[in-house]
């Protein structure tokens, strides 16, 4: 990747430690001429990377209005210019309205993935989100706050499916998602409050529901938190051994492993 295109690479930078990264990412990242990142959410870390003369632009204080106009004059002077987010693109990054502006100024941009807040919880809780006979669907959702949820979407509905349910952007309405979150958990069910996954100062907790609230506001683990609700935490609780997939079953054949293969 030692030769970037002049274009835009939207780039996802993990959680937060660099080694989270996709090679891809990093890549790109040690190639760029500009780098445009979120202060508040993106590691410093992950900016050592870069070459020495890239020039880096801090966003958090910047409109759309005044990010797009640099990303579109850079790339129209040659330059490679990498948007670099937290987690994954894909997900609560206001990517959206930037792909749509530089399209319409004839801008060429690549979207590089990045690891999601919710799997670098998961690896750190050493959970399986679908464990066979208890949960085969993850939710990924957020409660409403200055951007509004759909009422189709609303996280008590989402609730009565009892499947993983990861809750982003909620520590700040944390009693309210608590209350929806008991119309169909049991209070007893295990949360995750994960602050801070992959930085320095990372927290997990793992409660109670009905202890989502004190426990956030106890350990002031407001910025930067995922919940993490999920059959698949019983284990914190009780210990049983859970159902194993049939994927590696020795029963469970398919093309790569045709039946008396492997004994
Ligand atoms: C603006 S959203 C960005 C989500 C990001 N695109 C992702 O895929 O993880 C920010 C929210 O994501 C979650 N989040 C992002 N990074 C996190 C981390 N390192 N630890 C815990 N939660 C994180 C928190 O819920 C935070 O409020």
């Amino acid at each position: 990747m030692k030769n970037l295109s002049a274009c835009v690479y939207i780039v996802g930078a993990g959680p937060g430690n660099p080694d989270l990264l996709t090679v891809r990412a990093q890549s790109i990242l040690m190639n760029a001429d500009v780098i445009l990142f979120a202060d508040s959410l993106v590691s410093k870390e992950i900016l050592q990377l870069c070459k020495p003369d890239a020039e880096i632009i801090r966003t958090a204080n910047k409109t759309l209005e005044d990010i797009v106009p640099i990303m579109i004059g850079e790339v129209r002077t040659q330059k490679s210019v990498v948007r670099l987010h937290s987690g994954d693109p894909s997900l609560y990054s206001a990517i959206n309205e930037q792909m749509q502006l530089l399209s319409e100024a004839d801008i060429p941009f690549e979207v590089v993935p990045g690891i999601s807040a919710f799997q670098a919880a998961a690896a750190s809780l050493k959970v399986e989100l679908t464990v066979p006979g208890l949960v085969q669907t993850i939710i990924l959702t957020r409660i409403s706050g200055r951007t509004e949820v759909p009422a189709k979407e609303e996280l008590s509905s989402l609730a009565a499916h009892q499947a993983s349910l990861c809750l982003y952007l909620a520590a700040r309405h944390v009693e309210n998602a608590q209350a929806k979150l008991l119309e169909h958990y049991s209070a007893d069910t295990p949360i995750a409050i994960c602050y801070r996954l992959g930085w320095d100062d990372e927290k997990i907790r793992v409660v109670p529901l009905s202890q989502m609230a004190d426990c956030t506001h106890k350990e002031d683990l407001i910025r930067t938190t995922l919940y993490v609700i999920s059959p698949a935490l019983e284990k914190f609780a009780s210990g049983i051994i859970q159902e194993r997939s049939r994927l590696y079953h020795p029963e469970h054949t398919h093309l790569f492993r045709p039946r008396g293969m492997g004994k």
